[in-house]
């Protein structure tokens, strides 16, 4: 069985699309592949008791426990590695990774950012795309690489920027498309690669 884990820092709306694909796909029995941990660096992480309630074994690495960017990856990937993890899957997790962690999943470790990559990679994307002007704004399913929300694209969405819109409804409108283009672009490598 492969395992998938994911790591998240709030919500977890994308994590629980990927949970509903996998149970409703039925990923196991297709690809051999399960869902095997959910973990946050936010003890308050509302995706965690969604996971728990699927059966997810869940955990907590609190980046604020440690005194370095270094030491917390390297308890991260500890805890990460206690799963075994074919594939690690970023949703929302809101952390700057080392180079070193990074290195230690190549191939194995994506991201979903909330935007049409590699336009506005950083933070605050809706309201960049709203002031600049976009007409259409969108996410991105990416390997996840050294340098930040790079790397090569698997899947992308893209939605119009509506008049009158706020980051807030623009972000709603792509994140519907979020929970679209993550669970079948993990699909699709589940089937093809790994
Ligand atoms: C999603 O929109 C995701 O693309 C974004 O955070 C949100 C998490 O929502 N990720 C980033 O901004 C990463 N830099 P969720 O917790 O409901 O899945």
């Amino acid at each position: 069985m492969k395992n998938i884990v994911i790591l998240i820092s709030g919500g977890g709306s994308n994590m629980a699309a990927i949970v509903n694909a996998a149970h409703r796909e039925q990923w196991a029995t297709r690809y051999q592949a399960r869902v095997a941990a959910v973990i946050s660096n936010q003890a308050a992480a509302g995706g965690l008791a969604v996971a728990q309630s699927h059966g997810i074994a869940t955990d907590t690495v609190d980046h604020k426990a440690y005194a370095s960017r270094e030491a917390f990856d390297a308890a991260l990937r500890d805890r990460i590695d206690h799963y075994a993890p074919s594939l690690v899957v970023l949703a929302g997790f809101m952390r700057i990774l080392t180079p070193a962690f990074v290195q230690h999943y190549a191939g194995r470790l994506l991201n979903i950012h909330p935007s049409l990559l590699p336009a506005f990679p950083g933070l605050h994307t809706h309201q960049r795309a709203i002031d600049a002007g976009c007409q259409f704004a969108g996410a991105t399913v990416h390997q996840v690489t050294a340098e930040l929300d790079h790397g090569p694209i698997l899947a992308q969405a893209v939605v119009p920027v509506l008049a009158g819109d706020t980051a807030d409804t623009l972000a709603a409108r792509v994140l519907t498309q979020e929970h679209l283009i993550y669970p079948r672009a993990i699909a699709a490598l589940l089937s093809e690669k790994l």
